[in-house]
């Protein structure tokens, strides 16, 4: 029954928009080498299975760029057909103002309730029982990115935890390689921050400060490790001088990096590169000290427009970014895992791999993004370019100011 109803739903929204061919243009910050690759299969898709034309809206530079400019032309009234944004909060604002498509109709004619896995990634697209986004993948930050050959050069084994990487930290600077590569952007020592809290604090003392806003925690020993540990990461990522991440990563796919703390968006870069996992580079979930991920990632939003043939055209773009042969080729190219369970994804590589069971496993957390609104995510990231960016920033004052976010976090 469901197959045929979403067959007829799709068939009621394709022949909807059908009547009239739509441009719809689509924002994302997806401009790096395997995001690129990867947002041209949402657009071959788009282009080739509807009517439609996909005007493709990359915005240069990070999230940290590309969100103000959305939500600023969203709110000033020249909205976009389209846009990508992560999974959490940061467009509680654009809906609760009532300028997000209400998606609902797509999702029960898409059977999305049963689809969507973790259903969490759903949940946050809710908002009174209405559905204001489609998610189209998981990402996950807990990984570490590590060089086959940057260790091979210092005659060092691959670490396979974080405090073997930092034990071979010496020889990776003794063989001229920088130890832990690092772009100059917030949001990229933020994440790493982010990381190594619950793998050196524990998903404990995480818990107890990032969905519970402990300060007391924050301001206590486990914490007290975690910025001692960042502020020797500060010192192996030193000498990184990249601005992009994927910059960074490029110096641990020519091996004149030991490693990367990033998400597995990671992936697309190495895959471009045509770098193989497990042969060219290991990957380490949860720093190698918890099998873990949490569910960061991407879903589109629609902002509504008065123009019935883009409205139809939001839709089946919505419907196709969940389906099954999208989802298989889109997510291939993004490094990232499907939001889906019932689609083939044996072609995944070995870091791919070792998601899909870890998120079989059910040891996911929810991402920052999804518990710390966006003020306190750009207070945190405030204070990390600062600590990152100042050697003389001592652990123990940037442990204090933190604690102080997070007594005032929402
Ligand atoms: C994240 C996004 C990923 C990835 C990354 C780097 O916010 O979820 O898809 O592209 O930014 O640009």
């Amino acid at each position: 029954m469901k197959a045929i109803k979403t067959l007829l739903g799709c068939t009621a929204i394709c022949a909807a928009s059908a009547a009239s061919a739509a441009d719809l243009e689509v924002t994302h910050w997806w401009t790096s080498g395997g995001e690129a690759a990867a947002v041209s299969e949402f657009a071959k898709a788009f282009n080739e299975k509807t009517d439609h034309n996909w005007v493709d809206g990359a915005i240069a530079g990070s999230g940290g760029t590309a969100r103000p400019i959305i939500i600023s032309r969203i709110l000033g009234g020249d909205p976009m057909g389209a846009t990508q944004l992560n999974h959490g909060r940061q467009a509680e604002e654009l809906i609760e103002a009532g300028l997000l498509l209400d998606l609902t109709d797509v999702a029960e004619a898409e059977g999305w309730k049963d689809i969507v896995n973790p259903s969490s990634l759903l949940d946050a697209c809710t908002l009174d029982g209405r559905i204001y986004c489609a998610p189209v993948n998981i990402h996950s930050w807990q990984w570490m990115w590590l060089s086959h050959q940057a260790f091979a050069d210092a005659g060092q084994p691959v670490p396979a935890n974080w405090d073997e990487f930092v034990a071979s930290a010496p020889a990776l600077v003794e063989a001229g390689k920088v130890p832990l590569a690092m772009g100059q952007q917030p949001w990229q020592s933020a994440g790493a921050f982010g990381v190594m809290t619950i793998a050196i604090a524990g998903i404990d003392a995480w818990r107890e400060v990032t969905v519970n806003k402990n300060a007391d925690v924050a301001a206590g020993p486990e914490y007290a490790k975690v910025f001692e540990a960042a502020a020797n990461a500060r010192e192996m990522a030193a000498d990184s001088n990249v601005q992009d991440w994927n910059q960074a990563t490029n110096l641990v796919i020519t091996g004149k990096a030991g490693a990367q703390i990033m998400g597995d968006w990671a992936q697309g870069e190495f895959q471009v590169a045509g770098q193989t996992a497990g042969e060219d580079y290991t990957c380490l979930p949860g720093l190698g000290v918890n099998q873990l991920l949490d569910t960061a990632g991407d879903a589109f939003y629609f902002p509504k427009q008065d123009d019935p043939a883009i409205e139809a055209a939001q839709k089946e773009l919505a419907a196709l970014l969940l389906s099954p042969d999208v989802q298989v080729a889109f997510n291939l190219k993004k490094g990232s895992l499907p939001i889906r369970g019932d689609i083939d994804l044996s072609a995944a590589n070995d870091c791919m791999q070792k998601g899909l069971e870890i998120l079989a496993s059910g040891n996911i957390l929810p991402s920052g993004d999804m518990n710390l609104s966006p003020d306190t995510q750009g207070q945190i990231e405030d204070l990390m370019v600062e600590f990152w960016n100042d050697p003389s920033y001592s652990a123990a004052d940037a442990q204090e100011r933190y604690a102080e976010i997070i007594a005032d976090a929402d």
